[in-house]
């Protein structure tokens, strides 16, 4: 079979009598259990225009007066806002350093309040401790648009509601090997940008693994003409950022959005209690091994289609304690970013 086998899952949006954009998902999932992919059934039987909200930018609470609101795609001059954001969630298993009594499921309730809190279109998730059944049960409002297994339970990929699923049965590409999902948002009729969350390799001697990781996500994004945003857990190092910027040619999100300190470590298992407000997040007990690290990040690769307009957000999520200095919700942090793409015209 030359032609991938797809889901196409049209989307329309919006108020009353704006068109706005139509968004079209295709999904592609690494591994095993790939895409039961998953809409719902009571959301397969829904017909006609799902009218929801507005894409992309549906989450301008404070927008809502503004001038803006006057235009139906909310878009300027072609560009298209999203926010995204991804996390390492641990398994939601519970710290070494929180109270007897909390489980995982305070740990769930926790993490699920505030990535449902961002108002993401997208939320890319690694370390979950179950599949696309375990997202959907928690993440209302999103699509589940895969899950797969990497080195450490499961890579998922959720987008926000507002989807009308097709009747057609869904087909799916497993992208061989990758502990990656995923998938194709179409922005209006003409743009799309290839979404995924990943789980690479792990370990400071994986930096050859990652790379040839990030590598096959590139030739998929190529090999659609694509601008592609990978968001995840890299395990990468520092020294492998030139490999990343040089040779692959991505946009480091973090870096665009002006490289604070206050947002590059997603990992930050020091002892920060001498500081005023310090904390620790002593999430193996005594056990913790005190490092930083910028594990987790947000690529993008705009393939002469696309590219960031102005300059991203990147803010740390997850990053404060819960029930006492010590006690926090994975041993990652997770991130989000706000940003504008404009899709440059042929
Ligand atoms: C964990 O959640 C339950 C409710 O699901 C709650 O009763 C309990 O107090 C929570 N535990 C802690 C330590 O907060
Ligand atoms: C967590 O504790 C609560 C009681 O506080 C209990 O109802 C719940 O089933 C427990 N969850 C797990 C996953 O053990």
């Amino acid at each position: 079979m030359t032609e991938p086998r797809r889901r196409r899952v049209t989307l329309m949006v919006g108020r009353v009598e704006s068109i706005a954009a139509a968004i079209c998902l295709t999904v592609f999932a690494g591994g095993l259990i790939a895409m039961s992919c998953t809409l719902s059934s009571n959301e397969a039987s829904q017909n006609g225009l799902k009218v929801t909200r507005s894409f992309p930018s549906g989450h301008h609470h404070a927008d809502a007066a503004s001038p803006k609101d006057g235009d139906p795609d909310h878009s300027l001059g072609g560009a298209k806002e999203l926010v995204v954001a991804s996390m390492n969630i641990a398994a939601c298993q519970p710290s070494q350093s929180a109270p007897p009594g909390w489980n995982e499921s305070n740990s769930t309730a926790a993490l699920r309040g505030i990535l449902l809190g961002l108002d993401a279109d997208v939320i890319a998730l690694q370390e979950c401790p179950g599949g696309a059944r375990w997202a959907r049960d928690h993440f209302p409002g999103y699509n589940v648009l895969g899950a797969t297994y990497s080195h450490a339970d499961q890579v998922i990929l959720l987008v926000r509601d507002g989807l009308k699923s097709p009747s057609a049965p869904s087909g799916e590409r497993a992208v061989t090997g990758l502990p990656a999902v995923i998938a194709e948002l179409e922005l209006g009729s003409r743009n799309s940008l290839l979404v995924a969350s990943v789980h690479l390799e792990p370990f400071e001697r994986g930096d050859r693994k990652r790379q040839s990781q990030m590598r096959s996500l590139l030739d998929i994004a190529d090999s659609k003409s694509s601008p592609i945003l990978i968001l995840g857990d890299t395990n990468m190092r520092d020294t492998e950022d030139e490999a990343m910027e040089d040779e692959l040619g991505l946009q480091d999100i973090w870096k665009l959005a002006g490289q604070r300190d206050e947002s590059r470590f997603t990992w930050d298992t020091m002892d920060h209690r001498n500081e005023i407000e310090g904390v620790f997040n002593r999430y193996y007990g005594s056990g913790t091994r005190q490092y930083q690290r910028r594990y987790d990040r947000m690529y993008f690769h705009g393939a002469n289609k696309a590219k960031m307009e102005g300059k991203p957000t990147f803010e740390l999520i997850a990053n404060h304690p819960m029930t006492s200095n010590l006690d926090f919700l994975s041993d990652h942090f997770g991130m989000t970013s706000r940003f504008s793409l404009s899709f440059l015209s042929e």
